[in-house]
């Protein structure tokens, strides 16, 4: 049950909301436009509203699903981290587009919110004052990570490794907004 959780969870983690709502408005790959990012922030600069939210809710419901899931069958706590682990992934690295996807922050958001809804709180309301204070969506997102792991580490401590693992994939999948951060030509919203 566990394997195949994972494998689904990867599978629907694979599917681009970014990619598809485009192509539906007859729209390019957002992956060749503004940040290159197939996520509800880029969706919003090429888009508008609209498509950003549909992109935004698609992506969390990545997340929250699989660990949903996974909960409903009883698997441990770990187990499921895991199987959020492999949404995320999924996102980060689908296989229906060339294993070129986006950030993974929504989805993880979405796991979260399953596996732990005080954590989804916290990254919530770091993000969103970050973003008020900056109006700069990667640097909220950067802030809103390192802060939700100490909280899981104490409540949650079966998540660490998994979570630990996709925080680090996570600053990874940001590498260029940091160059343009430290640069200070990050684009702002
Ligand atoms: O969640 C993605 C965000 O952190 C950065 O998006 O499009 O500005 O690279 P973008």
């Amino acid at each position: 049950m566990f394997i195949a959780l994972c494998l689904a969870a990867y599978l629907l983690g694979s599917v681009s909301f970014a990619i598809l709502l485009s192509r539906r408005h007859g729209s390019t790959d957002p992956r060749l436009h503004g940040s290159g990012n197939p996520g509800a922030t880029n969706m919003l600069r090429l888009h508008g509203k609209r498509l950003a939210l549909f992109t935004l809710l698609g992506d969390l419901a990545k997340g929250l699903l699989p660990v949903a899931c996974a909960a409903w069958f009883g698997l441990p706590l770990q187990w499921q981290a895991w199987v959020g682990f492999c949404a995320v992934a999924g996102h980060l690295f689908p296989v229906f587009h060339r294993f070129r996807g986006g950030k993974g922050v929504a989805t993880t958001a979405g796991m979260l919110l399953a596996l732990y809804p005080p954590a989804a709180l916290l990254a919530l309301s770091v993000w969103l004052l970050a973003f008020y204070l900056t109006r700069t969506s990667s640097l909220a997102s950067l802030s809103a990570l390192p802060v939700t792991l100490p909280l899981l580490a104490w409540q949650l401590p079966q998540s660490m490794l998994p979570m630990s693992i996709l925080t680090l994939l996570l600053v990874w999948a940001h590498r260029t907004n940091l160059k343009l951060l430290w640069a200070g030509t990050e684009r702002k919203l």
